[in-house]
């Protein structure tokens, strides 16, 4: 096989999500020339309860080796007592870190069949389909220093640092140009230059790559509080998303809210192209966590994990129109009114986890 994908399944309902993802990939298999291999590993609590690491070595090097990494999620309450360095989450950590993955793709996406699903109990936005990037390795979640220091006198100073070099925000604006370039024409670059001196630089490195490099494309910025006020009030004037470390943790939980529910939305985390081979290191996986709380009772919902494979396929292979065909699958069988429990609407089928999985494999 020429395409080398390693399933990183986790822990909770990751492997049970991760066993309809591979049903999904035996239908490509079928039908489609050269194949996918597929390894797997295990990571978080799985791998520290094995070998003691939230990823072992040997994981990481299959890692790299790979042409993309399909990871379920990763933790829970069993392992709240582990050593900080090897928490289930120190795992997805190193992978990030490792393969030099600092491009974050959270499409919000809400399919039309999900407007009447009233177990959302929340205003949805019918038809939504915006992309937020979010730079993943630099900022403040990374910053030297990065302390709490005590000043002797009962007080007490912490510290965080955000610092973006040149290179890392031409990076991340170029793949929000060229994605852009794929979509609708049109980038929102969100920082807080009112404030913020890397928000300063932000906006104007972002803006020389786009006059320089992407000026057919259209390019606007938002200081981010405001931009998040009106991803909320009106978020259909958005395409692409970009903004840093911080403000796209927020704005993409944020965003995900208006789309229904966490079991739906996949995400993508590429890396910089090989400059023998062009192809992007790439890790995909789903929004979610490994929601603890209905592991092991086959009703979590694969879609956002089946709709991770999407992406891969998209992102990682340029197979657009296999990627087109699965979430093609996945709206089919939302329209026919096949619902898991967190989506579940009057009217609708209630299904399982294999249920639901087998449904898309078979549209
Ligand atoms: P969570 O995303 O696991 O669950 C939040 C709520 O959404 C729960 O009620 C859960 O049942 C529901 N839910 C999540 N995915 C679902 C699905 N596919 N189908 C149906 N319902 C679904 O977030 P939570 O509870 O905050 O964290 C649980 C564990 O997951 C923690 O240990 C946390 O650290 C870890 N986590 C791991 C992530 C990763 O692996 N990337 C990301 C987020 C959390
Ligand atoms: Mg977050």
């Amino acid at each position: 096989a020429s395409r080398k994908l390693l399933l990183l399944p986790g822990d909770g309902i990751g492997p049970e999500i991760a066993t309809e993802a591979q049903k999904l990939i035996t239908v490509l298999n079928e039908a489609t020339e050269g194949g996918f291999e597929i390894e797997s590993g295990l990571v978080g609590g799985a791998a520290y309860d094995d070998c003691g690491e939230a990823i072992s070595d040997t994981t990481m090097e299959l890692a790299q080796a790979s042409d993309a990494v399909l990871f379920g999620s990763v933790g829970g309450p069993r392992w709240d007592g582990v050593p900080y360095e090897k928490r289930p989450e120190a795992g997805l950590l190193r992978l990030r870190k490792e393969m030099g993955l600092f491009a974050n793709l959270r499409p919000a996406i809400c399919y039309p069949a999900l407007a009447d699903a009233s177990s959302l109990k929340r205003h949805i936005i019918e038809g939504l389909d915006i992309l937020i990037l979010r730079e993943l390795t630099g900022g403040v979640y990374f910053g030297e220093p990065k302390e709490i220091v005590d000043l002797g006198n009962g007080q007490k100073r912490a510290v965080d640092t955000q610092v973006y070099e040149t290179y890392e925000i031409e990076r991340i604006a170029r793949a929000a140009f060229e994605l852009a370039r794929t979509r609708r024409g049109k980038v929102t670059s969100m920082e807080k230059r009112n404030v913020m001196k890397t928000g300063v630089f932000w906006n104007e490195v972002v803006s020389r790559v786009h006059r320089e490099e992407f000026s057919d494309l259209t390019l606007e910025h938002e200081l981010a509080d405001a931009g998040g006020m009106k991803l909320v009030r009106e978020p259909k004037q958005f395409d692409v998303i970009v903004t840093d470390n911080l403000f796209g943790d927020m704005l993409s939980d944020i965003a995900a809210m208006l789309t229904g529910s966490l079991g739906m939305l996949p995400s993508a985390s590429l890396g910089k192209p090989d400059d023998a081979s062009g192809r992007r290191k790439a890790l995909y996986e789903p929004v979610h966590g490994s929601a603890p709380d209905i592991a092991g009772q086959g009703i979590a919902n694969p879609i956002a994990m089946i709709a991770s494979l999407a992406m891969c396929l998209r992102y990682s292979f340029a197979m657009t129109r296999e990627a087109e065909a699965l979430e093609a699958a996945i709206a089919d069988t939302l329209n026919d009114g096949i619902r898991t429990g967190d989506i579940m609407a009057e009217g609708c089928r209630k299904v399982g986890t294999s249920e639901m999985g087998d449904a898309v494999a078979e549209r």
